[in-house]
């Protein structure tokens, strides 16, 4: 597999050479099998388009067209994902100067991650409050002809939209079960809440982070057309031909005006073959998707992004810890608490390219107080390019599947995410999987090229909120599909 390195394993005894190299086996996605998960996952792409119910459902975003590059203002956002609550305030000054950004965060308590609507509402509300309260002189001039400020809510979760301004969930991600979400319209949800504590904000558009990336790098730079976020989950945006997407007039009836536009779609691809059909699950994935907070969804983000990779590996370590490959006799409580390795220690692990591999050495004493011989820490650090350059591989047949549904040979790609930006090599090994899947001429030049995603869910939806007051008129913000 591209960008692994065996010679790490040289003089390694032969069982448990021949134990990596099982593990290799079933990690290893070779240049013909990425074409054919390219190839589905570009097929999926289109049945989300046509029709509910598929595994990538390609949600309307109700983003109408991408920026002129010409917004301008102040607009209030808050950026809900899971782990933190960012309040933003942005002075945006058009595409050809700097934004400005006075910014807060507010850290989820982790008991509010699987709390009831209400609590987690009021907890989001209270934040948005605050940051009011301590820049009141910025804030204020911000108010409509109701006395409200506009807001716009970046929400990383999958929702049915029927507006700008609403939005059911579908279903929760990554870590977090409230109750009484799912099903229910987010935006009307949090306005309560901000209403009942006397925030004065309206809610004016529902954004994901995906297509507030998408926006956002847009606005800067009008040659990016895709976004593309991988952090704890994994997800991607673009723009589709509105006649291209034939659910929407089973929904809503044809609409003359729309059919010669684009429309934003957040295409939720981390959901790609929850019906398994196609992606090469172990094992060790059935493990991490069974202890998940939801399991049997999300199996393709499950291999790529970051809240899973270190389960991933942990379950590998737990193997070869029950096979006595690696402190044989000793008791690993650690390796049973789930979450003990994150996708840091990976990617620490990873940078250490040296011989002697110490860092790697200390970095499991530290964590995970073991004691790792030379030969299990050439193991160890084997593996752990195994779980990185598979994910990488992974990733990048969503993006030329992207691409080849946009029908584009070349494209800028707008990427975030922590595991985008801090994963060691992981950028490198997918641009080399998009060249193979491609089939990109030997000594070309990269025709897909990423580029730093301008912040999405901050700078991102405020864009969006000034196109969505723009067609609005300014002011106050009408129920209305799309803007
Ligand atoms: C969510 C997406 C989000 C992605 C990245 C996924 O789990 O379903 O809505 O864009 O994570 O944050």
């Amino acid at each position: 597999m591209q960008g692994l390195r065996p010679e790490i394993l040289a003089g390694i005894p032969d069982d448990m050479y021949s134990i990596v190299r099982r593990i290799e086996d079933s990690f290893a996605i070779s240049t013909p099998d990425l074409r054919k998960l390219a190839n589905h996952f570009e097929r999926q792409l289109e049945r989300g388009l046509t029709m509910d119910g598929s595994d990538i459902p390609m949600n309307l975003s109700w983003v109408m067209g991408y920026p002129t590059g010409k917004e301008k203002g102040r607009y209030l956002s808050v950026d809900f994902g899971g782990t933190n609550v960012r309040v933003c305030n942005t002075l945006l000054q058009g595409r050809e100067e700097d934004f400005q950004m006075t910014q807060e965060k507010y850290k989820l308590p982790v008991h509010l991650r699987s709390t009831s609507a209400e609590k987690l509402w009021d907890f989001v509300a209270c934040c948005v409050g605050e940051f009011i309260e301590k820049h009141h002189d910025e804030c204020e001039g911000q108010r409509n002809q109701t006395g409200r400020m506009p807001l716009a809510f970046t929400f990383s979760y999958p929702v049915t939209q029927t507006s700008i301004t609403d939005g059911i969930l579908q279903k929760w991600t990554k870590a977090l079960s409230v109750s009484g979400v799912e099903g229910n319209d987010v935006v009307s949800q949090f306005q309560a809440a901000l209403d009942k504590r006397k925030v004065p904000v309206q809610i004016v558009a529902l954004v994901n982070d995906t297509m507030g990336a998408l926006i956002s790098s847009n606005y800067r730079d009008p040659e990016v057309k895709i976004s593309s976020v991988i952090s704890t989950g994994c997800n991607a945006a673009y723009m589709e031909d509105y006649r291209s997407i034939t659910k929407i007039e089973s929904h809503f009836g044809p609409d003359q005006e729309a059919s010669d536009r684009l429309m934003g779609i957040n295409t939720e691809l981390g959901a790609y073959d929850n019906s398994r059909n196609m992606l090469p699950l172990t094992h060790f994935d059935e493990t991490v998707d069974r202890l998940s907070a939801h399991p049997g969804t999300q199996m393709y983000e499950k291999m790529v992004a970051g809240l899973y990779l270190g389960e991933i590996y942990r379950m590998i370590l737990i193997e070869l810890h029950g096979l006595g490959m690696i402190s044989p006799g000793k008791d690993l409580p650690i390796l049973e608490r789930p979450d003990v390795i994150d996708a840091s220690f990976l990617s620490v692990a990873e940078a250490d390219m040296s011989r002697s591999l110490d860092e790697i050495k200390d970095l499991f004493k530290e964590k995970l107080q073991m004691d790792l011989t030379p030969d299990e820490v050439k193991v160890c650090r084997y593996l752990v390019e195994l779980v990185g350059t598979r994910a990488a591989r992974l990733y990048a047949c969503s993006i030329a599947a992207i691409c080849r549904r946009m029908k584009v040979t070349t494209c800028r790609v707008g990427a975030d995410g922590s595991v985008f930006h801090k994963y060691t090599h992981f950028k490198e090994r997918s641009l080399h999987a998009l060249r193979e899947i491609l089939d990109w001429p030997y000594f070309s030049e990269d025709f897909v090229t990423f580029h730093n995603a301008e912040d999405g869910s901050g700078v991102g939806a405020a864009i969006i909120a000034a196109m969505a007051l723009e067609k609005q008129g300014g002011g106050t913000l009408s129920p209305k599909a799309g803007f």
